[in-house]
């Protein structure tokens, strides 16, 4: 059981405080996952320390799907949809979720209706992303694509630095980059490295800082 309560994706405080209490915790170590793909959907999650990486195992690649910060909700699809987990959450770095059990969350969410509306939001999103993403994987270039993903990213991890720069605080690697756009690592490295000597883009201690959003965003406009 949870001891204290955490900042879950945008649910009202009190009600993360009242959800938590029906919480377990687990540690995972880097490089294990929560859950695979096709396992049994059981409950939802909330990311509480670390950092996972949700992914697809292809033959040969991975597809990275997203990446989750504390806070975060994931395994909520079947939950709702009572299919099969649709992806595999595995931990970047040691991580510790909190497990609410399907039961549990059902019958707290019959008793508070705006933890539905709170997950309905975390999913749309989540679709409108994925839809963002899907639309530029086959109308944009290898650099529009890029310029696609970090802005998201900086949607979801963005610190304002000043001077329209926004910090995306959040470790991603060029191979993660790579996965979630679905190109050659050596590929995508070559659009950065444009980038961060055109001055659009820059490192700050070993984070992406967005220099020129504008830039980006034109480049990811379809
Ligand atoms: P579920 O299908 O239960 O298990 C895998 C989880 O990964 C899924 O619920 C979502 O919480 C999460 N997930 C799947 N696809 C995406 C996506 N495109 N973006 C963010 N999270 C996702």
């Amino acid at each position: 059981v949870l001891s204290q309560s955490v900042a879950l994706d945008g649910l009202p405080e009190e009600l993360a405080e009242e959800l938590t209490k029906v919480a377990r915790t687990r540690p995972v170590k880097s490089g294990q996952s929560v859950f695979e793909a096709g396992d049994p959907g059981d409950g939802f999650y909330a990311l509480l320390e670390g950092s996972l990486r949700v992914i697809l195992r292809g033959e040969e690649h991975e597809q990275v799907l997203a990446l989750l910060s504390p806070g975060a909700i994931f395994g909520e699809m079947s939950l709702f949809d009572g299919e099969p987990r649709s992806a595999s959450v595995v931990a970047a770095k040691p991580s510790r979720v909190a497990f609410f059990d399907k039961s549990a969350v059902y019958r707290f969410a019959d008793d508070h209706p705006a933890v539905y509306r709170h997950m309905l939001a975390i999913v749309g999103k989540r679709l409108r992303a994925s839809n963002a993403s899907l639309a530029a994987r086959s109308l944009l270039p290898l650099s529009g694509r890029v310029a696609q993903t970090l802005l998201h990213l900086a949607d979801l991890f963005g610190k304002d630095v000043g001077q329209g720069r926004t910090l995306v605080h959040h470790k991603i690697s060029q191979a993660d980059l790579a996965a979630m756009v679905g190109a050659a690592r050596e590929n995508v490295s070559r659009v950065l490295n444009d980038w961060k000597r055109e001055g659009h883009i820059s490192r700050i201690s070993g984070y992406y800082c967005i220099e020129e959003a504008s830039v980006l965003r034109a480049l990811a406009t379809i």
